[in-house]
């Protein structure tokens, strides 16, 4: 087994306009070990979250690799990469993604559902004491549209957390909170860091998140930069 949780070599990508080609990330490698914390900064529209969606096995590069824990997501077909991702990552949108149907705690249960290990009631109780971690346990049954634009956010950190994953892919976390509110989801990222050694890779506009994390890397013209 690979000593890195993560490791992208030589990733390439372009979007094809009608007359034009956009190239978005340029010759990127990056190699992440287990519970190591990163944080990614970097212009709107510098590609971050294009960068978080490859390494996350969400969207293909046009060249490169993509290994999680030396298993290449690349050359998976979409069922083995959705089964290793449920097994080993957490992912949070920057547009949280939440499902609009379910409630709150349905919405947190899914990753574990998906799993078929668990009968539903330990599902449900693993789903409740995530939302209570988050501060959300006064908010089980309420849909997203009934949750403020923060309660959301944390909504959907405690869904990519349910499962334990090795790596949490965060794309600006806590872009929609008050700074108390980010403070409380920073300590919890943080928290999960250091005990269960869950490694994080986190993009994030925060000098105070950038700067609690081991090495923080910009984006710029599409190439990944060591800031520090
Ligand atoms: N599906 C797509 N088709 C065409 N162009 C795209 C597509 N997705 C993203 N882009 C373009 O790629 C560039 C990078 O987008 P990306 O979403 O990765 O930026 P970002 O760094 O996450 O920005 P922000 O801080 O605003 O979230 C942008 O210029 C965007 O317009
Ligand atoms: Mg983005």
């Amino acid at each position: 087994m690979s000593e890195w949780v993560l490791e992208a070599h030589a990733l390439w990508k372009s979007y094809r306009e009608a007359n034009s080609t956009l190239t978005v990330l340029r010759d990127i490698s990056l190699q992440v070990g287990s519970g190591e914390r990163i944080a990614i900064v970097g212009a709107s529209g510098s590609g971050k979250s294009t960068l978080l969606h490859l390494l996350g096995g969400l969207d293909r590069p046009d060249r490169g690799t993509v290994s999680i824990r030396g298993r290449d997501t690349v050359r998976m077909n979409e069922r083995e990469r959705s089964l290793l991702r449920n097994e080993t990552m957490g992912f949070v949108y920057q547009l949280h993604h939440l499902l609009q149907e379910f409630s709150a705690i349905e919405n947190v249960a899914i990753p574990l559902l998906l799993r078929r290990a668990d009968p539903v009631e330990k599902v449900h109780r693993a789903a409740r004491e995530m939302l209570r971690e988050v501060g959300l346990e006064d908010r089980l049954e309420h849909r997203p549209s009934e949750l403020s634009g923060g309660e959301r956010q944390r909504v959907a950190i405690a869904r990519a957390l349910v499962t334990n994953p090795s790596l949490l892919l965060a794309d600006e976390p806590t872009g929609n909170l008050d700074p108390r509110t980010g403070e409380g989801i920073y300590d919890l990222l943080l928290n999960l860091n250091a005990s269960h050694g869950t490694a994080l890779i986190v993009v994030t506009h925060e000098e105070t998140l950038a700067a609690r994390m081991h090495r923080c890397y910009g984006l710029r013209e599409g190439t990944l930069v060591l800031v520090r």
